[in-house]
């Protein structure tokens, strides 16, 4: 497990007590303080890098939870040292690290999964049966969001270091709709807006607390996304997909003609209040998945391709909000 903080926790956990096959070998963080107290309540040795784990641990696979900016570093270290890799989204912060990390884990035959956990949701894989399966026909128009409780850490407010909350929040978003309309995303146009940071405390230059993106695929759908966090009243994640012979719903509308959510309403809050609450058996399912493919040298469910084309097209929308136009999702990849 490199990287200790909240992804990091939640997955050691899981790997410790919910995944038949794996083992949590040891524990990497930077923060020295950080790490000790996580190895000693998890029982397993402590690094603070991961080439002291290379060095003083024996592993198959590594699960990088640390921030963004860090990732493509850390994935072509471990790939390059034989050890298959669980990476965390949003994969890395440009398409070119992307590339990196994809040609490493090939370069040494080992698996790449990314934890695009709505992949392991139940009624996520549901609907892109359903989808896939003809039922509500064609694809029109997809309606994804996220909203968060509370803000992400310090790293994350930093657009060159996390890619914003287009990244930290929404890559789940950008992934999915892809996903459930079986068509690449073309072009995306970006809105932002911040309506919270002052009161929390944050002045990093480019913040934005609250984003929306149209969205056009290849295949002539629509959509959006947008995200909000902190919304501060719960943990939100809904999809909506009209299709030409129907309507799809993901999510929770309690069956309410009118719905209202207050922030602070404890104890009555219709809706989830966290993200390890709202994808609980999720979070077990995609590092059983991991270690179910790395065992048997199978195919990831979820992979290097899955988090670059969500990478590029969270590259644009935030192109197109800082330049104020449509982007072309294909002008933010290499050729
Ligand atoms: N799938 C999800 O639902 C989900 C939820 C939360 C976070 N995440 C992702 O997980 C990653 C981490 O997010 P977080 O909220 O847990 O961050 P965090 O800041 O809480 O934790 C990151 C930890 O990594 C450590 N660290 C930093 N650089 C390191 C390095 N080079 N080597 C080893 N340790 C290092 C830090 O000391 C910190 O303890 C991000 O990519 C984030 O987007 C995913």
């Amino acid at each position: 497990m490199i990287g200790a903080g909240r992804a990091g926790l939640l997955h050691a956990q899981n790997a410790s007590r919910w995944v038949p096959g794996a083992e949590l070998a040891c524990l990497v963080d930077a923060d020295a303080s950080v790490a000790q107290r996580a190895g000693a309540e998890l029982g397993v040795a402590a690094f603070a890098s991961i080439e002291d784990a290379l060095e003083g641990a024996s592993f198959d696979g590594v699960v990088i939870t640390t921030p963004t900016f860090t990732h493509a570093q850390i994935a072509v270290l471990a790939a390059g040292a034989g050890k298959h890799v669980f990476c965390e989204k949003p994969m890395a912060l440009s398409v070119q690290e992307c590339d990196e990390m994809a040609a490493a884990a090939e370069d040494a035959g080992v698996v790449f999964q990314l934890g695009f956990v709505r992949r392991f949701q139940s009624e996520f894989v549901e609907a892109r049966r359903r989808i896939e399966a003809g039922g509500i026909g064609r694809p029109m128009v997809v309606k994804s969001l996220t909203r968060g409780p509370g803000l992400p850490p310090p790293w994350a407010h930093d657009l060159r270091r996390s890619n914003g909350m287009l990244a930290e929040v929404n890559s789940h978003d950008f992934d999915c709709v892809r996903w459930l309309v079986g068509s690449e995303i073309e072009r995306v146009y970006a809105e932002t807006a911040n309506f919270k940071g002052e009161a929390h405390g944050v002045s990093t230059p480019d913040f934005y607390d609250n984003a929306v993106v149209t969205l056009r695929f290849e295949s002539g759908a629509l959509g959006t996304i947008d995200g909000t966090c902190p919304a501060d009243y719960g943990y939100d994640a809904r999809v909506e997909i009209l299709g030409s012979e129907g309507l799809l719903v993901i999510g929770e509308n309690r069956s309410a003609p009118l719905l209202e959510i207050r922030t602070r309403a404890v104890g009555k809050i219709p809706t989830y209040s966290t993200w390890p609450q709202r994808f609980e058996w999720a979070y077990r399912e995609e590092l059983q998945s991991f270690v179910d493919a790395a065992l048997s040298g199978g195919t990831p469910a979820v992979g290097a391709a899955d988090g670059r084309a969500a990478v590029a097209a969270v590259v644009a929308a935030n192109r197109s909000w800082l330049e104020s136009r449509p982007v072309s999702v294909a002008s933010e990849v290499p050729v």
